[in-house]
């Protein structure tokens, strides 16, 4: 089993973290694609990367994401389907906010079942609503590397500074409170469901998301050995 922060080859499968916003998929999907030298694929970063570009889909994508709604799956699966072809993702990927609707999650199949002979492992992060709350009013992103911050559970050494790199800490748009409630709410109505149907093909492992960022890493860490 790899240690975090040291660098093993491949996963040889795809790893989908799925979870509500706030659940801890991003924090870890940094560590974890690291500790494998995979690629870490967040559709959500795809979307902000758009939407500061000003590209065709960046100007649809940024008033849904304001709402806190999701962008529609042609969208989304086009994007996806043109990032995983590409070389880097053929000794696995780790997948982080896709899929997030059952006719994602079935395109996903489709192209994984050409890609891998493995099936995918899922890992779903289990976390309480009030700590939900708790973690996206106090997230911060680096705007230079996007290394993730609290402010009340993991600040940085200088406020509103990156440890890493020196960059400049923002809030997300999305991470005002009634942006978050309309997000936690689609992802009940929409991506909820996927966990029976991964559930229901043996595939899903739950992981406990309230433990400290370190303990959440050596779980998944090991679950993803034992899949070896
Ligand atoms: P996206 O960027 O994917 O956001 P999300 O799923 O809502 O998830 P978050 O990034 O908010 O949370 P996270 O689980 O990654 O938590 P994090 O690690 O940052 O999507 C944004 C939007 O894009 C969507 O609303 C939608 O519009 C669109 N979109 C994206 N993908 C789409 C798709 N497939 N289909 C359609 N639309 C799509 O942690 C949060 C905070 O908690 C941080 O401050 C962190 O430091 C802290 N924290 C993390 N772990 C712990 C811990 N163990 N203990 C204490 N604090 C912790």
């Amino acid at each position: 089993m790899p240690e975090a922060g040291v660098a093993a080859k491949g996963l040889g499968r795809a790893v989908i973290f799925l979870g509500p916003p706030g659940a801890g998929k991003g924090t870890q999907a940094r560590q974890i694609a690291e500790s494998y030298s995979v690629p870490h694929l967040s559709t959500g970063d795809m979307f902000r990367e758009h939407v500061s570009r000003g590209t065709p889909l960046g100007l649809r994508a940024k008033p849904i994401m304001e709402r806190g709604e999701l962008v529609p799956d042609d969208l989304v699966l086009s994007m996806v389907e043109e990032r995983i072809s590409r070389p880097d993702c053929a000794d696995g990927f780790i997948l982080d906010g896709f899929p997030r609707t059952l006719p994602q999650a079935e395109k996903l199949d489709e192209i994984l079942r050409k890609r891998f002979k493995t099936q995918p492992v899922v890992v779903h992060f289990v976390v309480d609503e009030k700590q939900l709350m708790r973690r996206l009013t106090g997230r911060r992103t680096c705007a230079m590397g996007g290394e993730i911050y609290n402010i009340y559970d993991h600040p940085p050494k200088v406020p509103g500074r990156c440890d890493r790199d020196g960059g400049e800490l923002m809030q997300r748009p999305d991470d005002r409170e009634e942006v978050i409630a309309e997000r936690l709410a689609a992802y009940e109505r929409q991506t909820r469901p996927l966990v029976d149907y991964y559930c229901g093909r043996g595939v899903l492992k739950d992981v406990d998301g309230m433990a400290a960022p370190a303990a959440v890493t050596k779980n998944v860490l090991q679950l993803l050995a034992q899949k070896k």
